[in-house]
């Protein structure tokens, strides 16, 4: 086969990814958990051929050249694993707001592995796929599989993610506030860096992580909503801490964000099973019980922002 089509979903972490222990590798300094989401994919077809040169197309246009240079990048290594000096050629779709903090690098890199390694014949298990899907985005090692992932943390070029639940061990629909489709100005692999070098308050988080993924992990294995939720926004805010302390600070929130936050802070202090979480970007991602989504949708809907809902789930496939 010399050309293939896979379709990765985002996911969104429900303890972060933040920080390397190697950037050469890309390994994560912490562990993380996250839970795919349905809605929101990226659907990639590669093909390797005797072209001139590698090529990105992203929704019908070019790439623009930092795109591709990461792509390129990552066919280098394919092209190194399969022994094969052929140029790939790929086209891309993507249902969400590109590079706003949705996480858009996990589906594109975890549906770029898939789709790469079935046009070269590798012949990858889901394992190699996730860890060579990490080389490209470190969330993208979650997406090669639906449901709620985790991956911890190894010195080796073959730590892969695994599943921990399927979505129906507890199905939770989401709401995602999109506050901005604007492209975010930092990037996470930037913020991240700088997060290392200058935020005093990154050797703390590196340090807490482990026992924070493994209460986000009990919580959702027990389907403990509660804890599930007070454990995951405290670990969404912890990462966000560390940014507002890089030198110079990196705020990924508009006002947008904190009154989404706020909201659903009200929301479950009354009495609603919801809970927010951010990534590197303003959006927000609310993660309810699907009894809930009339009183959610009511009080997202006066804030602002774009409204879409999604839930749990995302499999992965490979044409
Ligand atoms: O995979 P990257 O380099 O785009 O980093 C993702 C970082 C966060 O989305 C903020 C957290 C996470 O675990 O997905």
């Amino acid at each position: 086969m010399s050309v293939a089509t896979a379709r990765a979903h985002v996911n969104i972490a429900l303890a972060k990814y933040w920080g390397k222990r190697n950037a050469a590798l890309n390994l994560p300094a912490v562990p993380s958990l996250s839970a795919g989401i349905e809605d929101l994919w990226t659907e990639a077809e590669v093909e390797f051929g005797p072209f001139a040169q590698d090529s990105l197309e992203i929704d019908g246009a070019p790439a623009e050249p930092g795109e591709l240079d990461r792509v390129v990048r990552f066919f280098d290594l394919l092209r190194e694993r399969a022994g094969t000096a052929l140029r790939g050629r790929v086209r891309s779709h993507s249902h969400f707001p590109r590079a706003a903090g949705l996480a858009s690098s996990a589906s594109a890199f975890a549906a770029l592995a898939m789709a790469g390694a079935a046009a070269l014949d590798l012949g990858y298990g889901s394992a190699q796929l996730s860890a060579l899907a990490r080389r490209g985005s470190g969330s993208a090692a979650r997406s090669v599989y639906g449901g709620y992932v985790e991956i911890g943390v190894s010195d080796e070029d073959d730590l892969a993610a695994v599943r921990v639940a399927t979505a129906a061990h507890l199905p939770l629909d989401v709401a995602i506030v999109v506050a901005s489709d604007q492209k975010k100005s930092v990037s996470s692999r930037r913020a991240m860096t700088s997060s290392a070098q200058t935020s005093p308050y990154y050797a703390a988080w590196v340090e807490g992580a482990p026992k924070a993924v493994v209460g986000i992990r009990e919580a959702l294995l027990a389907r403990d909503f509660a804890a599930l939720a007070e454990r995951s926004e405290r670990n969404c805010l912890a990462m966000h801490a560390v940014t507002f302390a890089n030198d110079p600070p990196v705020v990924f929130f508009s006002g947008l964000t904190l009154q989404v936050v706020h909201c659903v802070r009200e929301l479950r202090a009354g009495g609603v099973p919801a809970f927010f979480t951010i990534d590197a970007g303003p959006n927000v991602v609310v993660f309810f019980e699907p009894d809930a989504r009339d009183a959610v949708a009511g009080a997202l809907s006066k804030l602002g922002g774009t409204l879409r809902f999604s839930k749990v789930g995302g499999e992965p496939t490979l044409q």
